[in-house]
């Protein structure tokens, strides 16, 4: 079979089953074309995007202005590992480290692999700046976090799905409640502790957003103990929470920033690690590194995407448009029983299906949204995430209201 022939979604479905290791339960849809808020099927189906690939494509599915930068710079050069120097990762260095505000950037591809950098860089720093004896070093960790699925980033996990055997795991992880600023002060007064690795808000866990002032006092409470605060803003950042990092709610600035996903506009596996000279001075030739890591392609790509967040003022968009999304999402939530509630900020955000955690009820309203003509997914069992892209109109938000507002009461029947 040609990869050009057209094929119908029950083939494309059949060929992964046969195919694919079965690591994912995606809904049975088959998309072929994206473009802006709008994707795709086989069948030639439109929908609109409210998962935005778990807020890799902030800036819009094929946007024309990181197409392009990919294209031309494929024309040129797309790797030379870093055996050698080339003439866009400098550039790419001085612009995301001024653009986020730090000395240096690590780049790496995948959002895991930047957990993992962070995870190595504050265990060298906890060695050879804070003077942790050997081995000893420990990462704080928040219950029901998700940063990935390496063997040393499920360490951290208490998800049964993703840890079960799967051991033995990386020792040195310590898990403590997430929001519980107590729990943290109490863990912190280990000398041991090296760093403090926190999503600002829990997308996967299914969009925990919390306390307000949780962050900042974590924040604090890592500097008094000489305790490296670690942000990873792998799903929440580059403007996906209204503004350009869900730290920036708190006004804080994290020794280590993680970012991934939306970085490349979903265009191309780009992830970092940002911090300062203090920090990122333990790392030296040979102590890290990956072939693809910081490669031309994906240089042009991510200044690209970038460029894209500020020109067209995406994390204004996403706090205006995730207040009215809310406010709408609220008049739902009183005109039916299907929905408990409604949480989140900028436009990632979620819903809450009145069922049992395990029952299919999120999954089947998703189905029917599909049928409607809007993809969504359940995160956990009855929580519903809606995060679409972020170059999204108010006009857009409100017909896809419409038809959430719709499937629901439809769904309720
Ligand atoms: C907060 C967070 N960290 C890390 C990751 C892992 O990123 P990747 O799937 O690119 O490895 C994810 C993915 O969803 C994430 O949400």
């Amino acid at each position: 079979m040609s990869v050009l022939e057209k094929m119908s979604s029950e083939e494309a479905i059949a060929l992964e089953e046969k195919y694919g290791a079965q690591n994912y339960h995606p809904l049975p849809v088959v998309l072929s074309k994206g473009e802006g808020v709008y994707v795709w099927d086989v069948e030639g189906k439109k929908y609109y995007d409210f998962l935005s690939a778990y807020s890799a494509v902030n800036q819009g599915h094929c946007h024309p202005k990181i197409i392009n930068a990919l294209k031309s710079q494929a024309e040129n050069l797309t790797l030379t590992s870093r055996a050698f120097y080339n003439d866009m990762l400098g550039k790419y260095e001085k612009y995301v480290t001024e653009f986020f505000g730090f000395d240096k950037v690590l780049p790496m591809n995948t959002g895991a692999e930047a957990v993992e950098t962070a995870i190595k860089l504050a265990r060298k720093w906890g060695y050879e700046k804070k003077g942790i004896h050997t081995n000893q070093a420990k990462i704080v960790v928040c219950q029901n976090n998700f940063h990935g699925r390496t063997i040393t980033i499920i360490s951290a996990s208490n998800d049964p799905v993703a840890t079960e055997n799967f051991g033995p795991f990386t020792p040195g992880m310590v898990s403590i409640r997430y929001n519980d600023i107590n729990a943290l002060q109490e863990v912190l007064q280990d000398e041991n502790v090296a760093a403090f690795l926190v999503e600002p808000i829990q997308g996967e866990a299914g969009v925990y957003v919390p306390d307000e002032n949780y962050i900042r006092e974590a924040y604090e409470l890592c500097k008094t103990n000489n305790v490296l605060f670690i942000a990873d803003e792998v799903q929440t950042g580059v403007a996906r929470t209204g503004k350009l990092l869900a730290i920036d709610h708190a006004n804080i600035k994290p020794d280590i920033l993680i970012l991934g996903k939306a970085l490349s506009g979903g265009v191309f596996p780009v992830s970092a690690v940002l911090a300062n000279n203090e920090v990122m001075e333990v790392i030296r030739p040979g102590n890290h590194g990956s072939t693809f890591g910081g490669n031309p392609l994906a240089c042009a790509v991510a200044i690209a995407a970038l460029e894209v967040v500020k020109e067209e003022n995406l994390a204004e968009n996403a706090e205006s448009l995730g207040k009215l999304f809310r406010s709408e999402m609220e008049k739902l939530v009183d005109q039916t029983d299907l929905v408990r509630l409604v949480r989140g900020k900028g436009l990632l955000n979620a819903i809450v299906i009145n069922d049992a955690e395990d029952s299919s009820t999120a999954w089947d309203i998703c189905m029917l949204l599909k049928e409607n003509g809007l993809l969504a997914k359940p995160t956990h069992g009855n929580i519903i995430r809606f995060a679409p892209p972020l170059v999204m109109t108010k006009d857009e938000l409100l017909d896809c209201v419409s038809i959430i507002s719709k499937t629901i009461k439809q769904f309720e029947k």
